[in-house]
């Protein structure tokens, strides 16, 4: 949701920039710019489209300079177009900044700029607030202040940043204090990355690597001053800080393409990897549990839950759904799973031993951060199960559990979603063994986790067959998805991703409640998809597949190997290996990730980088 980059050193800022962007771009791609400070002026470069555009923009029309800020653009306010795309100027050209969230108030600060005769050229938020900064070094000037003094800039910035509402990262340059580059935070993620007499400036960390492993994460309310003098971080309410530098772990490196033709076909290969690195370390076989080093709650805390929330968005919240079946069943805690957007603004009745724990790849989703603090503040115990290391909502959490899946860059989240899963078999394994569950049923389950990294590597021998069904349906306008109990979360995945990537309109329903309307869209253009391996209720969906056909729907349904009921009965049948049902979710939906892959291929869509989305939504 935008990405901000910045340099502050002595190599060609431009370079570095654009490398920076091109790897944020996954938080947007409507629009790229930069900005350097080419000796005593700010250079602009930017326009509509992808940073390969602005790439080629700055083979002819280069800049020099080793300072600048950089953004790709998520359109929030006003239309992608060149005119709106970051950087944006105040009037005299003497700010120039880039921003990532959304300003609340801009629609008045806008009219008393505008009332004090300052002419807009965009129609962004963003511009509304290099104005204010503009407007406030202005009167600091009037009032005797130098322009080339950093203080004189500290304060127009502090001045501004005390009458904005909403969300904000920002890079700032001021052109009179050209050897400066100024960030501030607000709800929006911002990292500074500390290398050798250089300082590198991100969304996240993916820009720094291969430049610094030294990293500095802002908290909201900061503001960071980066120099060839070094940096200095003050604080809205406590002034200067003192800010540890931290080392980024050796996961976040590997975020080269290599021989894969996209991220996401690359996310969904590694699965049998991620789910590894989710189970390393975890599984204690002489007390047949599992153990986490992160929750920071003491054992007694941990057996007086008796609620547990889990709030997410997205595929997240799927993988919330997925928990709350393995929670209720293993753990014997009832367990709900709420939209991070409704729950924080709910006011849910929640019990005082109820965990809540935010479910999120990202660590930055603005809903799921919301709805964290919210619980916070009410004092419950708030937990994260997160991918991304240093994140924000990995640092503001009491306490959590990381899913060491890597860096997931695709928009459609795949390894995420069983990586999540995974920990949250985990969770289910740990609290049931802390209550109710025998060390026996202890013991089948951490062999049955043991065995799923292997059992996934097979299930992905089903591309081929995957891709043939994918060329008989590509063409199809809709998609119903149907599961029942442990893969009804699985159904409403398969239809978020065909949706997400291939822009088909695809529903997932519980496969019994499609009689209660979806069964309305069953026609011979109309397939279902069936997620129905053997298990408890395998005769029930069987029942439900017949309904459809009945109609004339065609069937494709991801079923146990050999079935051959199944196979009389679909049209197509796509076969995985056989699993303890409660892992059901780590096999069936795999080859639902590799359809929507195939048929987005086929019909010419952008996996990586499907229309108006964003991988980390970063606003309300
Ligand atoms: C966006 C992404 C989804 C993701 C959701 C939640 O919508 O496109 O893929 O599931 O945000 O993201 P999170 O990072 O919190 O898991």
């Amino acid at each position: 949701m935008c990405g901000i980059v910045g340099y502050v050193g002595h190599r060609p800022a431009s370079d570095l920039l654009l490398e920076g962007l091109s790897r944020l771009e996954y938080r947007g791609y409507d629009s790229a710019g930069i900005a350097v400070v080419d000796d005593s002026e700010i250079e602009v470069r930017k326009r509509l489209g992808r940073v390969a555009g602005l790439i080629e923009m700055l083979e002819l029309q280069p800049v020099a300079g080793s300072i600048g800020i950089g953004h790709t653009r998520w359109a929030t306010h006003g239309e992608a177009s060149d005119i709106n795309s970051h950087p944006h100027r105040d009037e005299t050209g003497r700010v120039v900044i880039v921003h990532n969230g959304v300003i609340e108030n801009y629609d008045r600060l806008k009219s008393e700029l505008a009332m004090s005769g300052r002419g807009f050229r965009s129609t962004t938020d963003t511009e509304v607030v290099a104005q204010l900064i503009g407007w406030k070094l202005d009167q600091l000037i009037e009032s005797g202040r130098a322009a080339d003094d950093p203080e004189t800039c500290w304060d127009a910035l502090q001045a501004a940043l005390g009458e904005l509402k909403g969300t904000y990262g920002l890079g700032v340059l001021f052109r009179d204090c050209p050897g400066h580059l100024w960030t501030t935070r607000c709800g929006s993620p911002l990292v500074v990355g500390v290398g050798d007499q250089e300082f590198f400036l991100a969304s996240d960390t993916s820009p720094l690597i291969g430049y610094t492993r030294d990293v500095v994460y802002l908290d909201d309310h900061d503001t960071a001053r980066l120099g060839s003098d070094g940096i200095e971080v003050r604080h809205r309410d406590a002034g200067i800080r003192d800010i540890p530098v931290q080392t980024i772990q050796d996961e976040a490196v590997d975020i080269e393409l290599v021989d894969c033709p996209h991220y996401m076909l690359k996310e969904i290969y590694e699965q049998p990897e991620s789910v590894r690195s989710a189970l390393r370390g975890r599984l204690n076989l002489d007390d047949a549990t599992a153990v986490f080093g992160g929750l920071n709650a003491d054992l007694a805390e941990v057996r007086r839950i008796d609620r547990i929330v889990l709030t997410a968005c997205g595929t997240s919240w799927h993988a919330g759904l997925v928990g709350e079946y393995l929670l209720e069943e293993f753990a014997r805690i009832p367990t709900e799973v709420e939209y991070a957007s409704e729950l924080r603004y709910r006011n849910a009745p929640l019990t005082d031993n109820t965990m809540v724990f935010a479910i999120t790849q990202s660590g930055e989703t603005a809903d799921t951060l919301a709805a964290l603090r919210e619980c916070r503040r009410k004092g419950h115990k708030t937990l994260a199960i997160c991918n991304t290391v240093g994140s924000t909502i990995a640092r503001e959490a009491d306490g959590g559990i990381y899913l060491h899946a890597g860096p997931e860059i695709g928009v459609a989240s795949t390894k995420a979603f069983t990586s999540q899963v995974t920990v949250l078999a985990l969770l289910a394994l740990y609290l049931g063994r802390m209550r109710h569950m025998s060390f026996r049923a202890g013991q089948s389950f951490v062999e049955a986790l043991q065995g799923m990294p292997e059992l996934i590597s097979e299930t992905l021998e089903c591309h081929d067959r995957v891709r043939r069904v994918a060329m008989r349906y590509a063409d199809c306008e809709n998609f119903l998805y149907l599961g029942r109990q442990y893969n009804f979360p699985v159904a409403l995945e398969g239809a978020l991703k065909l949706k997400e990537i291939s822009y088909i309109h695809a529903e997932g329903y519980p496969a019994a409640e499609m009689k209660h309307g979806p069964i309305a869209l069953v026609d011979r253009q109309t397939p279902s998809v069936f997620v129905t391996p053997r298990g408890g209720v395998y005769e029930k969906v069987i029942s439900n597949l017949e309904e459809i056909k009945a109609r004339g729907g065609p069937v494709i349904a991801i079923a146990g190997r050999d079935d051959d009921r199944i196979g009389q009965l679909a049209d197509e049948v796509i076969s995985v290996p056989d699993v303890p049902e409660f892992l059901q979710p780590l096999v069936t939906s795999i080859p639902l990730q590799l359809l929507a892959y195939e048929i987005a291929l086929l019909r010419g869509c952008n996996v990586d980088r499907p229309r108006n989305l964003a991988k980390s939504v970063t606003v309300e």
